[in-house]
């Protein structure tokens, strides 16, 4: 890896890079580049608030992959797995009362409808957050306490790391890519969604999609995987390769859950080798 990519992706992950000295011994120098990178580590390294857990800490939909697998430096999308007994529910198109199909509503009809839905104890729906016209769409599992109660998606610390490591690659959710969950409503508890949540809310992840046409979707951790692409393989098996998503033109790419990347940095090299991929992905579209 070129030292430059080598110092950027260190930076962006929150590590610390290691430099022989003149004498020879190993110095630690902090592998930090210039704002906005550090401004955000600053923020990311001050102690955790009290409301700091949630989906962040939720026991590991993301972790509970093989960690065995390396990931090629991949290209041509795979065929899509078989499916199986699937965790994705078939493509419905859901009532929307007074509101017409959700098949045609548009983003603001879709929003006002979820609203209208049941929230399943959750404070608020979240929705999603970023640019509607962006190539690039991020689908995470489900809003932790944080995203509760602020109503946006990956606000916690889970969120700031996926901020940072969208950043290395010249992303953000300002900008060029959109965020958003499989199921809209904090699960109770923060335990992983249900079968019966992922159905309730599918209708509306499939119509961002539609009005979106992103031309790649990133599902980050287990649960958005085998959602996403119908599949009940492990992360480790889903993760490193380009996938074709069911039914439509457009490529998924699975990676990692910043949170799982929190409690196990150790695999934060491969988290940077599907952030390369992404950004080839984003390049050539
Ligand atoms: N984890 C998720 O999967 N989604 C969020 O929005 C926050 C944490």
């Amino acid at each position: 890896m070129a030292l430059d990519e080598r110092k950027r992706m260190l930076s962006a992950l929150g590590l610390v890079d290691w430099q022989p000295r003149v004498d020879g011994a190993l110095a630690q120098t902090a592998s930090r580049v210039p704002t906005p990178v550090a401004a955000v580590e600053a923020q990311t390294t001050a102690a955790p608030t009290d409301v700091e857990t949630s989906a962040d800490t939720r026991p590991a939909a993301a972790a509970s992959h093989s960690v065995a697998e390396e990931s090629a430096p991949v290209p041509a999308p795979a065929a899509a797995p078989e499916p199986d007994e699937t965790s994705r529910p078939a493509p419905t198109s859901a009532p929307g009362d007074e509101f017409g199909p959700v098949s045609s509503m548009d983003w603001q009809a879709l929003e006002a409808w979820l609203a209208t839905r049941d929230h399943r104890g959750a404070s608020r729906p979240v929705f999603g957050i970023g640019a509607r016209d962006a190539d690039v769409l991020i689908v995470g599992e489900a809003p932790g306490a944080n995203e509760d109660a602020h109503g946006v998606p990956f606000v916690g610390r889970a969120g700031k790391l996926l901020d940072r490591m969208l950043f290395a690659i010249g992303c953000s959710r300002e900008t060029n890519v959109y965020i958003t969950n499989i199921c809209k409503f904090r699960p109770p508890n923060n335990r992983d969604p249900n079968p019966d949540e992922v159905a309730a809310d599918w209708p509306v992840l499939e119509r961002q999609i539609e009005l979106m046409d992103p031309k790649l979707v990133v599902a980050v951790g287990r649960v958005a995987a085998q959602t996403l692409l119908d599949s009940k393989a492990s992360l480790g098996k889903l993760r490193g390769s380009l996938h074709r998503y069911p039914r439509r033109e457009l490529d998924v790419l699975v990676t990692y859950h910043p949170a799982f990347l929190l409690r196990s940095p150790g695999q934060k090299a491969k988290a940077w080798d599907d952030l390369k991929q992404i950004a080839r992905r984003i390049a050539a579209a």
